[in-house]
């Protein structure tokens, strides 16, 4: 009788512990990898000729010691290839670590029919999983052979890719091949546009100056 006592508290215990650290565990190692990736992506910033990069290299550090609201709907964005393309090791195992509570956004023009073509996360900014109200940044998925449309909008941009390339135009001018590692603005206003080719791109973004999307507007979606 004490023996099935003893064991039926030892299950109770193990199944409350199992709940607790099923539940900390994550949230505490989601937090360490935030603090691993900032420092990461602003190195890469501090690197490129972009004054906006450094604007942004100089404003994130600080909120490493922030806690981010993670996301706790499944993630079906495809984003296996991108990252395992992901040259620095240790870039490539936060980004993995943090992209299943990542909240990403699909709405609208970035999901045609049942294939998500585009995505993005929002990790810093007034509509971001860490709330700021001086500069947006977060993450950018586009499929391969997918076209994202001409647009532009009054705040000033930043991408920085990680893995994979595309072709970017700006203006009227031809399309560029940008490759992974590089850092690019779109200015204020300015039309832009985005093509991938074989690969899957996945990128860092910034928006500095007028964060508001009223001023965001896309052409209708032609291929290139
Ligand atoms: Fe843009």
């Amino acid at each position: 009788m004490v023996l099935e006592l003893q064991n039926n508290c030892v299950i109770v215990f193990l199944g409350w512990l199992s709940k607790v650290g099923l539940k900390m565990m994550p949230r505490t190692s989601l937090f360490e990898h935030w603090q691993t990736f900032v420092p990461l992506i602003c190195d890469r910033l501090e690197r490129s000729n972009s004054p906006l990069a450094k604007v942004i290299s100089g404003l994130l550090p600080d909120l490493a010691q922030r806690s981010l609201e993670w996301g706790d709907v499944s993630n079906l964005v495809p984003l296996s290839n991108s990252i395992s393309a992901i040259n620095d090791p240790h870039l490539r195992q936060a980004i993995n670590a943090m992209a299943p509570s990542l909240v990403w956004i699909k709405r609208g023009f970035f999901t045609s029919g049942n294939t998500i073509n585009r995505a993005y996360v929002e990790l810093v900014g007034p509509d971001g999983m860490l709330k700021h109200g001086q500069f947006r940044c977060g993450l950018y998925w586009q499929l391969a052979q997918t076209y994202y449309p001409k647009h532009r909008h009054n705040a000033n941009e930043l991408y920085h890719i990680f893995s994979g390339n595309a072709l970017w135009q700006t203006g009227d001018e031809d399309f560029i091949l940008r490759e992974s590692g590089s850092s690019f603005e779109h200015l204020n206003g300015i039309d832009h546009a985005t093509q991938t080719l074989e690969h899957d791109m996945l990128a860092f973004w910034a928006w500095r100056g007028d964060l508001s999307f009223d001023s965001y507007t896309m052409d209708s979606i032609i291929a290139y």
